[in-house]
């Protein structure tokens, strides 16, 4: 993906995050700036290295306004500021709707008053619900299962209705599941508390936790465990480029999947890491987690079409790799 962004300001809010910070990377290697807006609940301020940080909260519509007033070049804005841990999100519901379907909504209006016209948002794979038609294609019905895939599919349809009723553009990323880290080792992911597969197992095989859990070997799938499609974090950033990109051809809205199309199971992913580290992964059975679905792997063909977008670093074992060096490193 060739594309130069040279000069333009990029608000991205949730920069100081996992996928955030890794979208700012890859703005500021095509010339962007991007500026961040974060209030820093899980993010953290080392992670923001290419542009200002703002430290507000998408909630507050004040400190939105005189942040907005400061970056007045801005056009496009990246959404991707939420609370994100799904099982969380089934026993602390409203805290996932303040911040997330609240948080959408005034950060919608304070940019309507900023006249920004351009939305990059973040949603997911858990907005479509158990479902057996893989691989999961946009107009699959959504119906989904957890509270953090009910908010998200909540904004999808608030910012559908902006789009519709105030002219506001739009492309929905629906990310499935966000893993690895940046090749040069400037950020990955540090999540507190960490509710991830990858990162729980490193840090497993780092003597860090105990034995890994599980969560369910008794899912309908090969091996007994869940099935999801792993999408290096790289990846996922430069489908942000490919949308930035797609506005500028006209695209005035979309949903997109951003994923590989490969289904990878919890044990094969235990197996990579075991033969790419040399370090045993021993587990233990645990029960299912509530809010989980057995599998989960997207149709990448629209991001394909509607974005240019293809996986170039999202081979399990880089995958793997990127993620070990970075945890590893940062022990
Ligand atoms: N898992 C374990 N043990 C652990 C952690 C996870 O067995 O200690 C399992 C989960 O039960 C699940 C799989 O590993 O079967 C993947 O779980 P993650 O928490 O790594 O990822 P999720 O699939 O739950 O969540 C991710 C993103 C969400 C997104 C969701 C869609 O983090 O943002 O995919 O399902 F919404």
């Amino acid at each position: 993906m060739n594309i130069d962004l040279t000069g333009r300001d990029i608000i991205v809010v949730g920069g100081a995050g996992y996928i955030g910070s890794h979208v700012c990377k890859s703005l500021n290697q095509r010339g962007a700036r991007p500026i961040v807006f974060d209030n820093l609940s899980s993010g953290h301020a080392h992670a923001v290295k290419w542009g200002p940080l703002e430290e507000v909260d998408v909630r507050n519509a004040d400190a939105l306004d005189q942040a907005f007033a400061k970056y007045p070049q801005t056009k496009t804005v990246v959404h991707l500021a939420s609370s994100i841990e799904v099982g969380i999100g089934e026993t602390h519901p409203a805290e996932f709707y303040d911040n997330n379907v609240t948080g959408a909504l005034v950060l919608l209006r304070a940019m309507d008053r900023a006249k920004i016209k351009r939305l990059i948002f973040s949603s997911t794979c858990a907005t479509y619900g158990e479902t057996q038609n893989m691989p999961l294609v946009e107009s699959e019905i959504q119906n989904p299962v957890s509270t953090y895939g009910k908010t998200k599919l909540a904004i999808e349809h608030m910012i559908q209705s902006f789009h519709k009723a105030y002219g506001l553009s739009y492309v929905t990323l629906r990310y499935f599941n966000a893993c690895g880290a940046d090749a040069e080792g400037d950020i990955g992911e540090e999540h507190d508390p960490e509710t991830h597969l990858i990162p729980i197992a490193m840090q497993s095989a780092l003597g860090l936790r105990g034995k890994m859990k599980i969560f369910g070997l008794d899912y309908d799938t090969p091996d007994g465990t869940c099935i999801r499609d792993y999408i290096h974090v790289t990846d996922i950033a430069r489908a942000h480029i490919g949308a930035i990109n797609a506005f500028d051809d006209g695209l005035t809205s979309a949903e997109v999947n951003i994923g590989t199309g490969q289904g990878v199971s919890n044990l094969e992913i235990l197996k990579t890491i075991e033969r790419v580290t040399g370090l045993p992964l021993p587990f233990e059975k645990a029960p299912r987690r509530p809010g989980d679905l057995s599998r989960l792997y997207a149709d990448p063909t629209n991001a394909r079409s509607v974005l240019g977008f293809e996986p170039q670093h999202s081979d399990l074992d880089n995958i793997i790799k990127t993620a070990w060096r970075f945890h590893s490193q940062n022990r």
